[in-house]
């Protein structure tokens, strides 16, 4: 069944014009940088606001669903599939034009008990491999990028052990991007974590995995690293060695969870910057709208406060996008360090 069967798009999207939250839109002038989009997590809850909707539709090119594309909102019980969310999600998406970076598929958490009981690695398999299927045949050619691998790292660059490493083993990860590459080829597949905002050993230990899985001569599994940038204040600085550090496994990479305790204008302008000047750095996006609707919301990390109205901090980037790019830098054009561990 299509998906625009589904829902009648004209009950979802709201009659009223919102007045305009800000005078510039950071994805445009994002763009204008030669980026793909910068972006938002948001999800049903949040869009069916009317002043969120209006944040959304004008000032960002491309959203995450915060919640509702992760296993467990997806199939709750086996072989039970609820679109419900990642439906209103999409559709909204395409609606008003928007990119889509679909999350996730192999993580640690946000498992169903169904899930955890299985211990046998080939029902384990059949069954990732029918989610990933059934995931990406419904949103075919809908979406730009998924987070096929979401924090499968250690600081120290070592694999996490998860259910799905104990049960499978590491080729969990080349079954999973084999079976979305098979399922819709034109998905970015990306590898997604958080502590990358500096260069440190977690660095060159997803550098060391995603050439594990990219051998040469073969065709790619893996098209880019998602680095999510939940940051500690102070740590923006450090962000541009951890992407120049990351370019070394030669794919795309996405800031994507973007959030900044105390939000101050100079933080985010720096990360913005770093992406800017870091060549493989494609896409930005900010992991939520509204302070109070963020995952960390005493920290008050995002762009937009309680009144929706644009805090410094957007107009800071807005100032940074607005001035001449910089020339990109790529990687520093050695060959890839062998610091990580464990892979
Ligand atoms: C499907 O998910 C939605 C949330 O998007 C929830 O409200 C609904 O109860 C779920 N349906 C079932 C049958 O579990
Ligand atoms: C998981 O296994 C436990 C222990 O065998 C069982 O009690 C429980 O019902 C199972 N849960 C699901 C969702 O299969
Ligand atoms: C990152 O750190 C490693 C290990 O210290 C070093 O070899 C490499 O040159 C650094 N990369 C960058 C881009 O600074």
């Amino acid at each position: 069944m299509k998906l625009f069967a589904l829902i009648s798009l004209s009950t979802l999207i709201s009659a009223t014009p919102v007045k305009r939250q800000v005078t510039a839109s950071i994805d445009n002038l994002f763009k204008n940088h030669g980026k793909t989009f910068l972006g938002v997590a948001t999800d049903e809850k949040y869009l069916t606001v009317q002043q969120n909707a209006a944040i959304a539709g004008q000032d960002f090119g491309a959203v995450t669903p915060e919640n509702s594309m992760k296993w467990a909102a997806i199939e709750p019980s086996r072989g039970v599939f609820n679109f419900t969310g990642a439906d209103y999600l999409v559709n909204w998406a395409v609606t008003n034009g928007k990119s889509i970076r679909g999350h996730n598929f192999v993580w640690g958490e946000y498992l169903p008990n169904w899930v955890l009981n299985i211990t046998d690695a080939q029902t384990l398999i059949d069954v990732l491999q029918n989610h990933i299927t059934q995931v990406l045949n419904r949103y075919q050619g809908l979406l730009y990028a998924f987070d096929v691998i979401n924090e499968p790292l250690n600081q120290d660059g070592s694999l996490k052990s998860t259910h799905w490493t104990q049960v499978i083993g590491p080729d969990v990860f080349r079954i999973a991007l084999e079976a979305a590459r098979a399922a819709d080829p034109s998905v970015k597949l990306y590898i997604n974590d958080y502590t990358l905002d500096w260069n440190n050993t977690k660095v060159a230990g997803m550098v060391n995995l995603v050439n594990s899985l990219n051998p040469p001569g073969q065709p790619p599994l893996v098209d880019g690293i998602g680095s999510q940038a939940h940051l500690n204040a102070g740590e923006a600085p450090s962000v541009h060695g951890g992407l120049v550090a990351l370019s070394e496994a030669g794919v795309d990479i996405a800031i994507t969870e973007l959030d900044i305790p105390g939000a101050e204008p100079s933080e985010y302008q720096t990360v913005v910057q770093a992406c800017i000047s870091v060549r493989p750095c494609v896409s930005l996006s900010v992991w939520g709208i509204r302070d109070p609707d963020s995952y960390r919301p005493t920290t008050n990390p995002l762009l937009f406060d309680e009144s929706w109205q644009a805090k410094p901090a957007y107009n800071s980037i807005a100032g940074v996008l607005n001035s001449p790019s910089q020339p990109s830098s790529s990687s520093a054009g050695g060959s890839a360090s062998g610091a990580g561990a464990g892979n």
